[in-house]
């Protein structure tokens, strides 16, 4: 959420800066802005509203350039997307740019305004950019020191000793042109050693094109960059030396090719992701509880019970596991959606495995449930991420990494996938080591598990087909649709799908729960999308197609070979190519991507980048 670029060195880095947003723009797209100090030692601002595009646009019709300098995406949380809130935030020679929420932030303004500083925004972000210029004037005194700092080293040092809440800084001064000054508490932050300059920003994808040697900062660090290197601090003040990382992430990655969308690249990448994703079971016999960490198998020995904790795709992940995890592992599985969990009075059961699900792991709601669990007394906790340097894979004692690569339409598709490959792993190891896993059936769902890739290639083979639906879908203002079971979680996510790329009003249902209300809403207005493998329930489910056939409603149905379904007046049926037992919600999920995907594209929406959201989290 929201995206931060900084960079000094000896050359002009106004289009890397601008650059590193346009790669960081799935974050956060409302407005953009940066600050360089120019030739002359001027400082100079320019922000849009709207795209990086506009600013850009700005940027080269002023002809701004700088060696130093700071630019940031903007995911609206203080105030409305409008220029006068877009960062950089400045006060006197300095400016400021920020990701995260400064909870205390009104008391500081008001204190601030007490002192005579004038507030130009409704941002949190300028309130930091005056109690910087505070902590380097005679102010310094009113807020408790004995003077103005020396520099902006000393002033962020300061500085972040008032901030409540979540922030990456990157900030920068007219009077000291030699440097950059970046903190980090809670949001991430990393810097890039280059051979041309150093670098910060919030995503390692930023980095990519200037170099692959990067610092993950932890959280209390400040650090000061200049041309020549970097020093760091960590919140005692103490100088800190931290490892630095070669980054593996390819630049092609993060760029579009022959697609159209980064979703339908993601979409399209699915088989890859989750070949990588299983490549550690790669031909092996037998399954090693390993992959999850050197504790895991006695870990998963001692537990009674699993708890998972996440927000959205990653919550429907979890909750296809659940019923996976009770089958096959025979263990209780909760889960929970993680900003209910974090604030709610439950009941804390030691002897339980925590597991977190994150695509970017750094959902703030994520990781304050994963704390709160951990306060509570949860001492087993694991984490299933897409992200390996991030900050909930660090907070946990057992950790799964999820190798889809990274994703940036803000539609959760190939981390969804991924997850799923992995929560099936830990579903078998669960099982293996609490004795309840035959030889016989671990190397079933260890075969299932290989030819997966091929089984989702089958079902993105039916693009085709789901594009002249998508055409009938166009007009509708509601959708609803149905599963049963573990295709329950999938129902639900194909409705998170269509309203968050197509904004159609969509609607997951458990089948059954029909006539106990949503019934009431089928007319032959309402298209309702069943997701209809060859299981044990499909006769139920049969049963409440027929409940809405009879009331006039539309039925689109994701039938597997054998069901018996067939197309006739009301009845759409698109056949899957197999039917693939407890993996199926893996198959039938890529069917309602590419659904929503090109409803998307008929009603011509911002596929990538839909109107108010943005990838991961941040805040809460
Ligand atoms: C999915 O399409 C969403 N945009 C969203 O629900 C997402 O899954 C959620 O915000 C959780 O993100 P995470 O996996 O990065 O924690």
């Amino acid at each position: 959420m929201c995206g931060i670029v900084g960079a000094i060195g000896a050359n002009d880095f106004t289009p890397f800066l601008l650059a590193g947003l346009k790669t960081l723009e799935y974050r956060g797209y409302d407005s953009a802005g940066l600050a360089v100090l120019d030739a002359s030692g001027a400082l100079c601002r320019v922000r849009a509203k709207g795209r990086v595009s506009e600013l850009q646009a700005r940027v080269a019709q002023l002809g701004i350039s700088g060696a130093v300098g700071i630019a940031h995406t903007r995911w609206a949380t203080h105030g409305i997307p409008a220029e006068h809130n877009a960062h950089p935030h400045v006060s006197g020679g300095l400016a400021v740019v920020h990701n995260g929420i400064i909870e205390n932030y009104e008391a500081l303004r008001g204190q601030l305004q007490a002192l005579g500083y004038v507030f130009s925004s409704d941002t949190d972000t300028e309130t930091i950019a005056h109690l910087l210029r505070a902590c380097l004037c005679e102010d310094a005194t009113a807020l408790g020191f004995a003077g103005p700092a020396p520099d902006l080293f000393t002033a962020v040092r300061r500085a972040v000793l008032f901030l409540q809440g979540a922030y990456a800084l990157a900030v920068m001064r007219e009077e000291e042109p030699d440097c950059l000054v970046v903190a980090r508490e809670g949001s991430p932050l990393m810097l890039g050693l280059g051979e041309r300059g150093h670098f910060a920003a919030s995503d390692a994808s930023a980095l990519v094109s200037v170099t692959r040697r990067m610092i993950y900062l932890e959280n209390g660090d400040v650090a000061r960059l200049r041309g020549t290197g970097v020093e760091l601090v960590d919140r005692q003040g103490q100088a800190v030396v931290r490892e630095v990382v070669q980054s593996t992430l390819s630049a092609d990655a993060v760029e579009l090719g022959d697609y159209r969308h980064f979703m339908q690249k993601e979409i399209f990448e699915q088989p890859q992701a989750l070949g990588n994703t299983l490549e550690m079971i790669g031909g092996a016999a037998r399954l090693q509880p390993g992959i999850f960490g050197v504790e895991a198998s006695e870990i998963f020995a001692q537990v009674e019970a699993v708890l998972i904790l996440a927000c959205g795709t990653s919550s429907y992940a979890g909750q296809v596991a659940r019923y996976w995890i009770e089958a096959v592992a025979g263990l209780p599985c909760t889960v929970e959606i993680a900003s209910e969990y974090r604030y709610r009075h439950s009941v804390p059961n030691p002897q339980q495995l925590v597991v977190v699900i994150s695509q970017s792991g750094e959902t703030a709601d994520t990781l304050a449930a994963l704390h709160h669990a951990k306060a509570q007394g949860h001492a087993y906790t694991l984490s299933i991420c897409n992200v390996p340097e991030s900050a909930m894979v660090r907070a946990t004692r057992l950790r799964f990494i999820t190798r889809a690569g990274p994703e940036i339409g803000v539609a959760s598709t190939k981390a969804f996938t991924a997850q799923l490959a992995a929560l099936f792993l830990l579903t078998l190891s669960l099982a293996k080591v609490q004795g309840r896993l035959s030889l016989e059936t671990e190397q079933t769902f260890l075969a299932e598990l290989r030819h997966l890739p091929v089984a989702v290639e089958n079902v993105l083979a039916l693009e085709p087909q789901i594009k002249r639906w998508s055409q009938r879908f166009a007009s509708k203002q509601h959708a609803l649709f149905l599963g049963r079971g573990h295709h329950y979680p999938i129902a639900l996510e194909g409705a998170l799908k269509l309203k968050e790329i197509s904004y159609i009003h969509a609607e997951g249902y458990p089948a059954g729960e029909l006539k106990h209300g949503p019934l009431a809403l089928v007319d032959a207005q309402m298209p309702v999308i069943v997701v209809a493998p060859n299981d044990a329930l499909l006769d139920k489910l049969k049963a409440n197609m027929q409940e809405v056939h009879a009331r006039g409603g539309e039925l689109y149905v994701f039938a597997d070979g054998g069901t018996g379904v067939v197309q006739s007046d009301g009845v759409n049926v698109l056949r899957l190519p197999e039917h693939y037992g407890l993996l199926s919600p893996v198959l039938h999920v890529v069917a309602l991507q590419l659904l929503a995907y090109h409803v998307a594209l008929v009603k011509g929406t911002d596929v990538d980048k839909p109107r108010n959201l943005a990838k991961s989290v941040t805040v809460e």
